[in-house]
């Protein structure tokens, strides 16, 4: 193919926009069309608040929206126009039926391939980056190409490696970029034209071109050893916390192996967001599905291991305080998923206020960016809830401080005036790690920090 012109992106959210504005502002001479069905995301995007927060976006919004990069809600003339389409929909965990509960769910693969099929010029490069389940670029070819003659296309699987909240730097200087092709010519051609949108700014010693399978697979494994990691310390801060080992100290040896490395080794009450359980509960599925049961085992133990770090998290904050939290004011601090991100899917933070509200405490939430989501996410049984973005109304008379989420603000506070104004005796369950224990112990809190021994003053 001739150098692309335009380019369109199906899926505005938080794979697709992100990825697109930083490609545009590389590309300046192709035109980037970020489209979707959702009439208010696209206004969202066009608008001063983005519905995405990433460090470092809007500038770069700001520099390239309505030059070469354009939001749209999706209509059939874009694609008729389209050099190259980029499908990145959400692919959630399946609810229903076969898989329920552990496949992804293909249904809005599979409409958005259909549109591509229908409107799209024979020879536009389709290239898969939502995360699916391996073979999933086969299905998709498939599709397109059985269709209506006289078409064809090459699909193409470029996996997405960006984490949220550093969203913008993973783009701008990934590790690697995966681009998965059909070892026919066409598709190592397209394979090509992809690799140039990417070198624009890219070394291309860091572009790798696999087969469409490894390239899928990859995707799924990545995310699968990232929490594993996570797991394997947490189930050692649970040991660390019943013995006198601490985990941040057992961090630090571990990471300084040049073979193990300081990445992901820090416990907490628990890996969350949209990826890391979906991806594995993928992985156990495929296993399962060719008979391999050891190996689905093996996966699922870490999940398993991640949902046991929560619950326990959880009930230590309950039988600290004599067993009942009952009527007690508590404060949450933190409901994302992880620091410098408004997205709230998987976090710990809702099963912990699940249990908190089952256990009849009034909760009062506060968060430096997701208290919109968090309300959606306990909408129905929020009845004893506050979400307040006032850390003074969060915490004035509290019993407990529950930190969920490492926002940076919460390292800052003033815990020794904090203190002075909650119910005695006070309490911080801090589930990321991010205050420091001994000085906190100091000034008259009973402190329960995952991976170390309790601070208590009774
Ligand atoms: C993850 C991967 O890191 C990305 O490479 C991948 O592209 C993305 O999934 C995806 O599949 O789209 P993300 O879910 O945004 O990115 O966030 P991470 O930074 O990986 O964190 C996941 C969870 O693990 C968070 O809840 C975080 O707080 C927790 N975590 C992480 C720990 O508890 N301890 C650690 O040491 C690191």
């Amino acid at each position: 193919m001739r150098s692309p012109k335009k380019i369109v992106c199906l899926g505005a959210g938080y794979v697709g926009g992100p990825t697109m504005v930083v490609m545009a502002s590389h590309n300046p001479n192709i035109e980037f069309y970020v489209t979707d069905q959702n009439v208010a995301r696209i206004e969202a995007w066009n608008s001063d608040a983005l519905p995405v927060f990433e460090p470092g976006l809007d500038a770069i919004v700001k520099k390239v929206r309505d030059k070469n990069l354009f939001f749209r809600t999706i209509e059939p003339s874009l694609l008729e126009a389209a050099d190259i389409v980029f499908v990145c929909v959400g692919t959630p965990t399946k609810e229903y039926g076969e898989g329920k509960g552990m496949a992804a769910d293909l249904q809005f693969t599979e409409l958005a391939v259909r549109d591509i099929e229908k409107y799209c010029k024979s020879g536009t490069i389709i290239v898969e980056k939502s995360t699916v389940p391996v073979r999933t670029a086969e299905a998709i070819l498939n599709i397109v190409n059985t269709q209506q003659k006289g078409k064809n296309f090459d699909v193409l699987s470029n996996p997405e490696f960006l984490a949220e909240g550093t969203a913008i730097q993973d783009l701008q200087n990934p590790d690697r970029v995966l681009i998965g092709h059909a070892e026919t010519e066409s598709a190592k051609k397209s394979a090509e034209v992809i690799k140039a949108l990417y070198t624009a700014w890219i070394n291309p010693e860091k572009v790798l071109l696999t087969n469409v399978w490894s390239s899928e697979l990859s995707k799924l494994v990545a995310n699968a050893f990232l929490a594993q990691r996570v797991s394997s310390i947490n189930s050692i801060s649970a040991l660390c916390e019943k013995t006198n080992a601490s985990v941040s100290q057992i961090s630090l040896a571990l990471g300084k192996d040049a073979r193990i490395g300081p990445r992901f080794l820090e416990a907490s009450v628990g890996f969350g967001g949209s990826c890391f359980k979906k991806d594995i509960l993928n992985l156990v599925y495929i296993a399962r599905q060719h008979g391999l049961l050891e190996v689905a085992d093996y996966w699922q133990s870490v999940i398993d291991m991640n949902d046991y770090q929560t619950r326990r998290f959880v009930s230590q904050v309950i039988e600290t305080q004599f067993n009942s939290v009952s009527g007690k004011k508590i404060a949450i601090l933190g409901f994302a998923f992880k620091g410098d991100t408004n997205d709230t899917r998987e976090s710990p933070a809702i099963y912990v206020c699940k249990r908190l509200i089952e256990e009849k405490a009034r909760l009062f939430i506060h968060d430096v960016k997701a208290l919109e989501n968090a309300k959606k996410d306990l909408s129905g049984i929020d009845k004893t809830v506050t979400y307040t973005t006032d850390i003074e109304e969060a915490t004035d008379g509290a019993h407990a401080l529950v930190i969920l989420t490492p926002w940076r603000e919460y390292e800052e506070l003033d815990y020794a005036q904090i203190f002075s104004r909650m119910a005695k005796p006070a309490f911080v369950f801090d589930g990321r790690r991010i205050v420091d224990a001994q000085k906190l112990f100091g000034m008259g809190y009973n402190v329960k920090q995952i991976g170390i021994q309790p601070l208590m003053h009774f």
